[in-house]
């Protein structure tokens, strides 16, 4: 397929409009409290040289291969691996993708939701001192009707924003959302850093421990890059077909994965030093972590009376922002799929495809307390929401990402690819490094990647 058939589409307006909307899709909860905590559960600063190397030889080659896949189709997913290997079973990778996309999305707007709630209950002044944390978390994720009604308005605000399309809505609101992303962190990261016992809360997340480092690290490291850099479903793909033959590829991948990487480095810097102001350790990550044990300890943000309102809107704020600017890339790789392949209205397949995702989380609103069966799956062990994370959130991007790698390595082929970075200034600096980690270094780590994820499984 060559240039002259690369279907006209609507494109970005800039090369900085697509680094934003793609680092938007990269930054999210996953880098606001999964990096942290996996990382000062695994040996702090030694498992950030780790995860460094994860994101540098196989996160950013990966994202490479699905922005080129993306740019040279111009298509969704499944329309991608049709043109690239027409008359050939590839398109069940991106079709893959695109279910992972909804299923993602159906228990990320209900996390989302709950941030929603918890900016309006931090300015409403809820969380005074001796505020009894657990009991407000329980009464929004544990309470039905307000569980779902939140999931419900967070995919409200999705669609809002997909409709809109490319350029006027996707585009315009991250364009927004993301410089005021980077303003709220940094304005969280000074309050934190000054905080009292911000040096030994600085020190539990950063202190290498060089003695943890095992297999089972390198490979935590390799999972959480793929779900915080997108990877794996088509999502890239998807961004990577609204980009213009004008703008550079390579350092465009490169700007969303440095962006990814510190923004995930950064939220550290808020979460522990916050933390260990008030002398609690660490604990649990997840929700648990941020809904129950940061919110108790707002209201000690200095200054008072009015530090830990302002600290705590502003924290929950930017959950938000870095959630929605991810949700809206979710919904739109199902999107893209309807309206190229089978014609539907861009209004019609998103708000179709959201309703869908909305209806498939509401078992994962209920898995928070309000229904016990789905709180703790029989024969699982989990709760819902945290069984289809595992499922769609882990192995669908891993596996996706090594048939991407092996699809683009040996299949369509590097040269094809190397050809697409060039097309637009003839230069690919690291043509040959890239070509070797996407052809052997990928597709060995991702399957002791997923072997290893079995076996623990399995273990447990
Ligand atoms: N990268 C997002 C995060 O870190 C999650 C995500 C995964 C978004 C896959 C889109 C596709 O939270």
């Amino acid at each position: 397929m060559d240039a002259t058939t690369r279907p006209a589409r609507d494109n970005w307006g800039s090369k900085l409009a697509f680094i934003l909307a793609a680092a938007g899709s990269a930054v999210g909860l996953g880098n606001i409290w999964g990096f942290p905590t996996i990382a000062a559960a695994n040996g702090g600063a030694a498992f950030l040289f780790v995860y460094l190397l994860a994101v540098a030889l196989i996160g950013a080659p990966v994202m490479l291969a699905e922005l080129v896949i993306g740019r040279r189709t111009a298509r969704n997913p499944v329309g991608a691996f049709k043109a690239l290997a027409p008359r050939s079973a590839w398109f069940v990778v991106g079709g893959m993708g695109v279910l992972a996309g909804i299923m993602i999305l159906s228990f990320y707007s209900v996390i989302a939701g709950w941030t929603m709630a918890y900016v309006v209950k931090s300015a409403s002044g809820e969380f005074v001192a001796g505020a009894d944390t657990a009991a407000i978390f329980s009464g929004v994720a544990g309470n039905a009707g307000t569980s779902i009604g939140w999931h419900l308005a967070f995919m409200v605000l999705t669609v809002l924003v997909v409709i809109g399309g490319v350029k006027d809505g996707i585009e315009r609101w991250t364009k927004v959302m993301m410089p005021a992303l980077v303003v709220i962190l940094l304005v969280l990261v000074a309050r934190a850093v000054t905080l009292s016992g911000a040096g030994p809360g600085l020190e539990f997340y950063l202190r290498p421990d060089f003695s943890r480092l095992d297999g089972g690290v390198v490979l935590a490291a390799i999972g959480q890059a793929f779900f915080s850099l997108s990877l794996g479903m088509g999502a890239m793909i998807t961004y990577g077909s609204y980009v213009s033959r004008k703008d550079d590829l390579e350092t465009s991948a490169g700007w969303v994965v440095a962006f990814d990487t510190s923004i995930a480095f950064l939220a550290g810097l808020i979460i522990f030093p916050t933390l260990f102001h008030a002398g609690l350790e660490a604990g649990e990550g997840g929700p648990g972590m941020v809904f129950v044990v940061l919110t108790s300890l707002l209201s000690t943000i200095p200054p008072e009376p009015w530090g830990g309102t302002v600290f705590g809107v502003l924290f929950f704020l930017l959950l938000l922002v870095a959630a929605l600017t991810s949700s809206i890339s979710l919904l739109e790789v199902a999107t893209a799929w309807l309206v190229d392949e089978k014609g539907v209205s861009r209004k019609k397949a998103s708000i179709g495809i959201a309703t869908i995702a909305f209806l498939v989380g509401v078992p994962s609103a209920l898995a928070n307390g309000a229904v016990p069966w789905l709180s703790s799956l029989p024969g699982i062990g989990m709760d819902f929401l945290s069984f289809l994370f595992a499922v769609f959130g882990q192995y669908a991007l891993v596996l996706g990402a090594l048939l991407i790698s092996i699809f683009v390595g040996w299949v369509w082929g590097v040269e094809n690819a190397a050809e697409e970075v060039r097309s637009n200034d003839g230069k690919f600096s690291f043509e040959r490094t890239w070509s070797f980690l996407i052809r052997f270094l990928c597709p060995i780590a991702i399957v002791s990647l997923l072997v290893f994820l079995l076996w623990q499984q399995l273990g447990s």
